[in-house]
């Protein structure tokens, strides 16, 4: 399993102007801690709970159809083009990337063995998508365009980009080049898709954007470029197991929640920077930081007060941010909690040679990257605490699918206890609809004639 250690969050480490109690808090909130996460187990199978999320590491169904369709078309595609935004594109980047060789794009088909290349297109830029598409082989390209509502403005034009393309090259065969992911009954990319004859995975319902890695939205790629599914299932059943644990004691989602959550409402560390050090882990802050964003950022409590709350997430890595942003860790206001992820185990030992010891630094021949590594993520948050400011660290033993999944889905559970402590409502989104309804209108959709209006109004005030 994957392990967590808050020392570095205690008044013992880092005083108490800045630390916490941890003992007494986690005693002080056990109760209401254990009540949070029985809700959650108790809802999690009612309709409109948005709570499904806590299902698909169970569900064999979809990894059965994921597996046939991943097996009948192997060997077929040598690129497949992932067309999606937010949650339907966050999760597939942080995982591809972190389980598939590093390059693997610029490996060869056997040392990829026989699976296809995996590009994300999660940008609207014209730019990278002429460019992509000016060198992809479309007739060699699985293209899974992935929305949860089936309308999302920009994977829509995307879709409709290859689309066209598609069907320019490979005439009415192109069907069979695309696998559309969406509802199940909504949407136009269900209608579309039906129309069109695609075959279709399905969002469940009930599963958040946000949430929804280990549904089809990402198995599916994820068994096309050949990780191994099952490994991930299993990572997400034993890590689902261990978080049912209702004392907090036991419980590594719940603890990170509350340490997050008292950091902020008691010490005022209201930014979350999540700084793994892995080149391979890289994406994983992406796919947290809109997980964290979008789910806790709210202007009013369930029962509908007034508020503005959410603790604003940073991504960083290590080493390479320690030479950009640790400064200001260091430093500057301290109002920031810091998550390290660490690796134990690296699936490569790359040694330093011993060279030009006769100079300053000879000492580092003879010992290997690995340890290099993890000495400086030591060193690291050594300094944060000397400096009193507080920081975790989650430790995977090795980067595997078992692992990986166990990460994302301590996170998404530490999520919606998170969202618990701070009484809102975790898995809306209304504060991202304004901007897209304006856009709507610029962009001449009907029935927002009026935001036209107004925008253009208020476009020309501020310009
Ligand atoms: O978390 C969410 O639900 C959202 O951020 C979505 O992921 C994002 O809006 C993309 O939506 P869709 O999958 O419908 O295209």
């Amino acid at each position: 399993m994957i392990k967590f250690d808050c020392k570095n969050i205690d008044i013992q480490t880092i005083g108490f102007e800045n630390g916490l109690n941890i003992e007494e808090e986690f005693n002080n909130y056990s109760n209401q801690i254990s009540a949070i996460i029985s809700d959650l187990n108790k809802r999690k199978d009612s309709r409109g709970e948005w709570l499904q999320w806590m299902n698909l590491g169970y569900s064999e169904e979809t990894a059965w159809y994921v597996k046939e369709y991943a097996a009948m078309v192997q060997g077929r595609f040598d690129n497949i083009l992932i067309l999606g935004i937010g949650g339907s594109a966050l999760g597939g980047i942080a995982v591809t990337h972190a389980l598939l060789k590093p390059y693997w794009n610029l490996l060869s088909k056997e040392q990829r063995n026989g699976f296809p290349k995996i590009f994300f297109l999660d940008n609207i830029d014209p730019d990278a998508i002429t460019s992509l598409l000016s060198f992809m082989d479309l007739k060699k390209t699985l293209v899974n365009v992935i929305t949860k509502s089936g309308d999302t403005l920009e994977t829509m034009a995307q879709y409709m980009i290859v689309k066209d393309l598609l069907e320019k090259e490979l005439g009415d065969d192109y069907r069979k080049n695309i696998v559309a992911t969406t509802d199940m009954r909504t949407g136009i990319l269900r209608q579309i898709a039906e129309q069109e004859g695609y075959k279709t995975f399905v969002v469940p319902d009930d599963v958040g954007g946000r949430f929804s890695v280990f549904s089809a939205v990402g198995l599916l790629p994820f068994a096309l470029v050949g990780i191994d599914i099952d490994e991930i299932r299993a990572g997400i059943k034993d890590m689902d197991l261990a978080l049912k644990n209702t004392d907090i004691h036991n419980n590594v989602a719940a603890q990170n929640a509350l340490i997050h959550y008292l950091m902020d409402i008691k010490q005022g560390k209201n930014i979350t920077v999540m700084m793994p050090y892995s080149s391979r882990l890289k994406f994983v802050p992406d796919w947290f930081a809109h997980l964290w964003a979008e789910s806790l950022g709210k202007n009013e409590t369930l029962e509908g007060v007034n508020c503005h709350i959410g603790s604003t997430p940073v991504k960083a890595l290590g080493v390479t941010d320690q030479y950009s942003q640790m400064q200001l860790y260091n430093d500057g206001p301290n109002n920031k909690i810091i998550d390290f992820i660490r690796v134990e185990e690296f699936d490569n030992k790359l040694e330093i040679p011993k060279i030009f010891e006769y100079t300053g630094i000879g000492y580092l021949g003879g010992k290997t990257m690995n340890n290099l590594m993890n000495a400086e993520a030591d060193s690291t948050r050594v300094t944060l605490a000397d400096h009193s400011r507080p920081s975790v660290t989650v430790t995977l033993p090795k980067i595997d699918g078992y692992h990986i999944a166990q990460l994302l889905y301590m996170y998404e559970v530490q999520t919606a206890i998170a969202g618990a402590l701070y009484n809102v409502n975790a898995f809306n989104q209304p504060g991202v609809e304004q901007a897209k309804n304006y856009t709507y209108a610029l962009m001449g959709r009907a029935g927002y004639e009026d935001s036209a209006e107004s925008l253009k109004l208020k476009m020309s005030v501020i310009q």
